[in-house]
């Protein structure tokens, strides 16, 4: 049998009633048998990237425990909005300190992306983003199929956020047995 993967989910939206957040949340019912998802530590903490900050200080806690939970991991889900076309900021900031590290926890990790908007795109123009600069960092991106959720509002439940939309799990399933196919590739 081959090994469980261990797969953190990072979620690029911080309010409570996030479409992107009730995806993540929806994950590891729909992930194949060989992935075990937990949800990656708070990035929200970690103050604004300043290199004077790290010069003085080195890195923050914060930013220590969010590196070690990339490195600790198989792979890593991000899940996020499009803010202004592009990457969140708090996400970015998180992104930016880390690719300040020697022993760089991006380096050869796969990362899967999915995106949910209320818009037509779903996200797609966050993700290329997100693309250039994880590769930036030596990231392996995963391909296709590509999850952009958009519309988001109506394929969540009003009250619950459950994930209700049928073409959306059938494409989420796809994308994890397809991730784990990829990490196993990749991770030989
Ligand atoms: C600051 C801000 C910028 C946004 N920019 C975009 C955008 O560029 N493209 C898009 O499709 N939606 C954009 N939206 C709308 C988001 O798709 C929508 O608010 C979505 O619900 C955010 O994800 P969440 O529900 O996980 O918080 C923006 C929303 C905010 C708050």
């Amino acid at each position: 049998m081959a090994e469980m993967l261990n797969i953190i989910v990072i979620c690029g939206s911080l309010r409570r009633g996030s479409y992107n957040a009730a995806l993540a949340r929806a994950l590891p019912g729909l992930a194949p048998s060989g992935m075990k998802l937990t949800a990656g530590p708070p990035f929200d903490i970690i103050p604004h990237y300043n290199a004077d900050l790290q010069n003085s200080a080195g890195f923050p806690v914060s930013v220590n425990a969010f590196a070690d939970a990339i490195r600790a991991a198989d792979g890593l889900i991000i899940v996020s909005p499009e803010y202004n076309w592009s990457i969140p900021g708090p996400l970015k900031n998180a992104i930016d300190w880390v690719s300040r590290m020697k022993d760089q926890p991006f380096a050869n990790k796969p990362v899967a992306l999915q995106s949910c908007a209320t818009g037509a795109l779903g996200g797609a123009r966050m993700q290329y983003h997100l693309r250039q600069s994880l590769t930036s960092i030596d990231a392996f991106l995963f391909g296709r199929p590509e999850v952009l959720v958009s519309f988001s509002a109506q394929k969540f439940d009003e009250k619950t956020l459950e994930l209700k939309d049928q073409p959306t799990i059938d494409i989420v399933k796809q994308q994890l047995i397809a991730f784990e196919a990829f990490i196993r590739r990749v991770s030989k």
